[in-house]
């Protein structure tokens, strides 16, 4: 599936280097052909010797080297690659990389170059999590720069969360989602997805039954056709597709200020499941039984609508599409859904218990559009996302 495809793959120095080797196979035996580059730092942790081995190639490893050989200088390097793949990226070069510093040859050849990037970053769970990271990975992102993973999980310094460098397999399918050619290349698509969870106080929270599902499907199936798709999901209860940029929101107001910030696009689909209203006397700290017998009185704000909100925005993309999830009356409330939103189609569909298709691995749905109403059989998740995507790119021609 990489045949002929040229990766500059750049190695940081982190002990989820020890999966490079492991990597390089993987992606010669995809097919394609593949140039380390090892930091100062990542030669601790694997030998350039074995990474030259099994990339049948030599590994570059130092500015001067490079510019001593003369017949290809770090522009030419970096401009011969198809993607570039930082894999580990540590918290170290994702902070140069933010900041565009040029002072090894890792960080030269990701300065000079207008290459796609992905990068696997792959660290201690405090230094993902410490708000410096997240700074420079959301300035990463808004460069354009595509993420696959960390994962969750027990990490070498023995310690729990996020933070693991995505499974070999996982990065393998993100750069192949992003070097797949597709009625959808160059296109950007926004896909909101999973419930929200909306505090009550610091350990409660008012939730739903989303599970996440339709909307990553969705994600993937557009990410199939070559979309580059950012994917804004609340807490869902299934792991977000490889290959897609995945922003983590909780509650409906960080879910409109991602998707905000996410903006230009191409188009959006909002296949999140919102809640309506928010807690507006959340508790700071953990509400206690006051000994009265009197239960609490919970106050509720009004949410933001995000797709209608989108639809009406200064950035709104050129096709935005609504889920209407609907109990009773489907068509009627959808396509007056579809009206007071603004949106330009609304997938209607039945969420009755009976129907099962809520948590559910199906669904039966209706695609509203100006003209038309379409009503589809009932079929897997995955088949109402790739008939969706391939809409999607038709209206996007
Ligand atoms: O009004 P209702 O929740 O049924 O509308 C469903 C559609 O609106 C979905 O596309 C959902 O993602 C979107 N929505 C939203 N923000 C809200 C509520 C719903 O984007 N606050």
């Amino acid at each position: 599936m990489l045949t002929g495809r040229r990766i500059l793959l750049i190695v940081s120095g982190g002990i989820a280097a020890v999966k490079v080797p492991d990597l390089i196979r993987r992606l010669r035996e995809a097919g394609a052909a593949v140039t380390p580059v090892m930091t100062r730092a990542a030669e601790e942790f694997v030998t350039p010797l074995s990474l030259a081995a099994l990339a049948g190639h030599p590994v570059h490893r130092t500015l001067f080297d490079l510019t001593a050989e003369a017949e290809m200088g770090h522009i030419e390097l970096s401009r011969s690659a198809d993607l570039i793949l930082v894999a580990p990226a540590t918290a170290d070069l994702m902070a140069r990389m933010a900041a565009g510093l040029a002072d090894d040859l890792a960080s030269t050849l990701l300065l000079a170059t207008d290459t796609p990037v992905l990068i696997a970053p792959a660290m201690n769970v405090r230094m993902w999590q410490h708000p410096a990271t997240q700074r420079n990975l959301a300035r990463l992102m808004a460069d354009g720069i595509r993420v696959v993973g960390p994962g969750e999980g027990a990490m070498a310094c023995g310690e729990f969360g996020p933070g693991r460098m995505a499974e070999v397999p996982d990065i393998l399918a993100a750069v192949q989602a992003m070097l797949a050619a597709g009625p959808l290349t160059g296109r950007h698509v926004l896909v909101t997805s999973g419930p929200t969870h909306e505090p009550i106080d610091p350990v409660r929270y008012i939730a739903n039954r989303s599970s996440g599902a339709q909307g990553t499907a969705i994600a993937a199936a557009l990410r199939d056709l070559g979309a580059r798709v950012t994917f804004v999901t609340g807490p869902a209860s299934v792991p977000p597709p490889a290959g897609v940029d995945v922003v983590r929101v909780e509650t409906a107001q960080q879910m409109l200020a991602a998707v905000q910030a996410a903006l230009p696009a191409d188009a959006a689909v909002m296949a999140a499941a919102v809640a309506d209203w928010r807690v507006a006397n959340a508790a700071p700290v953990k509400m206690k039984k006051d000994g009265t017998g009197r239960p609490p009185t919970l106050d509720f704000a009004e949410n933001p609508d995000i797709l209608a909100t989108v639809s009406a925005g200064p950035d709104r993309p050129r096709l935005v599409v609504g889920f209407a999830a609907e109990t009773h009356d489907v068509l009627a409330h959808a396509a007056a859904k579809r009206a007071r939103k603004g949106c330009d189609w609304i997938v209607a569909n039945d969420v009755r218990p009976a129907t099962g298709i809520m948590g559910g691995a199906e669904n039966a749905v209706t695609l509203l559009t100006a003209d038309v109403a379409e009503t589809w059989p009932r079929l897997p998740k995955d088949e109402v996302a790739r008939r969706l995507a391939a809409r999607i790119a038709e209206a996007l021609s």
